[in-house]
């Protein structure tokens, strides 16, 4: 079965601010704002939030598993985790994704994971161990599908053709870095992922909160993510792509969050933006995605500034 079986959400929830900058409560009140939505997808990974001190990773899956298990939705929802990232869970080699595995189902309190992802390539592992794991555990129930998330257009095609040749499960999704400000995907990467049928779904889809609009000049943002999000004010495209934005968000009534995701949504092969927010106020007009449709004048303004 294809991943279109799974009916995914215009908007793909972003975990990586559980157990970081949303605590357990701000968490619930996201996750109960984007189910009431009718939202259903949300990503995570084993790692999430191991570089807060005092934490080792897991912390995200946890809050899930246990948002999950209070509210008794586990089967209206689409859980997406990786493997691979993990201090002591390191590399795609068989035994660590049949270990990892089974340490995310515990702590998302489920029997499977829809979508599961190689979180980096491992170029120490040969393709083969690592989609055969993969295929063993479709084969068990345990993951319904798998995707590839940073790797480059060469390993992904290589993959696809593992898979093929072996007769293993193939990825059907690429998760990588890509935005407004980010379009190096557009290149060799979408053709791969274009050629093999894959879809795209894109992290960092508001450039770490940039492309929210709440970076200007002079602003202070208080946000771990205010270095790398407000770095972008200091190159020629960051303000000139803010400045596209603001004219179509103010053409449509909405943020310039929501266009900015709208923007991604229309690109070829994405399905879903993926994006987070840490608390139900920042969650709002990432929602107004499903409602927003941008014309070709809009498209064509964001491309142009964006370029
Ligand atoms: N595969 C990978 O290697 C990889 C890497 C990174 C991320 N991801 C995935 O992609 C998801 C999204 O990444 P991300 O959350 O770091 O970046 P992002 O989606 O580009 O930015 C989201 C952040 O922007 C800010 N924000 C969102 N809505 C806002 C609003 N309406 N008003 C003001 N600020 C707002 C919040 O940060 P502040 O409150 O801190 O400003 C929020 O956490 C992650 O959760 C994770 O699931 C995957």
């Amino acid at each position: 079965m294809s991943i279109a079986e799974l009916n995914l959400f215009p908007l793909c929830l972003g975990g990586n601010v559980f157990g970081w900058t949303a605590d357990r409560d701000a968490s619930f009140a996201v996750l109960d704002a984007y189910a009431e939505a009718g939202g259903n997808f949300v990503d995570t990974a084993d790692v999430y939030s191991a570089w807060v001190p005092g934490h080792s990773g897991g912390e995200s899956e946890s809050v899930i598993g246990e948002w999950m298990a209070l509210r008794g939705n586990r089967d209206r929802m689409v859980v997406a985790t990786k493997v691979g990232s993990m201090e002591g869970r390191q590399g795609l080699s068989a035994a660590n994704i049949q270990r990892a595995v089974e340490d995310s189902l515990r702590r998302l309190r489920t029997d499977r994971v829809d979508l599961y992802w190689a979180h980096v390539d491992d170029p120490e592992t040969p393709l083969e161990e690592t989609l055969g794991a993969f295929d063993a555990l479709v084969r068990a129930g345990k993951v319904r599908h798998v995707g590839a998330s940073n790797h480059e257009a060469a390993r992904l095609a290589e993959a696809l053709e593992v898979s093929e040749r072996e007769g293993f499960v193939r990825y059907e999704a690429l998760q990588q870095h890509y935005n407004l400000l980010e379009r190096g995907y557009e290149g060799a990467l979408r053709e791969v992922v274009t050629a093999g049928g894959l879809v795209s779904m894109p992290y960092f889809g508001l450039a770490r909160g940039f492309l929210t609009g709440k970076y200007r000049p002079g602003v202070e943002v208080d946000s771990p993510r205010a270095g790398a999000a407000g770095a972008y004010l200091t190159t020629e495209r960051g303000p000139r792509v803010l400045r596209a934005l603001d004219r179509v968000a103010a053409g449509h009534g909405v943020a310039p969050a929501t266009v900015a995701l709208a923007w991604l949504a229309a690109q070829p092969t994405v399905a879903t933006p993926i994006a987070s927010a840490r608390d139900v106020e920042q969650l709002r007009p990432l929602l107004d995605l499903a409602e927003v449709k941008l014309g070709e004048d809009d498209l064509a303004l964001l491309d142009e500034a964006s370029r």
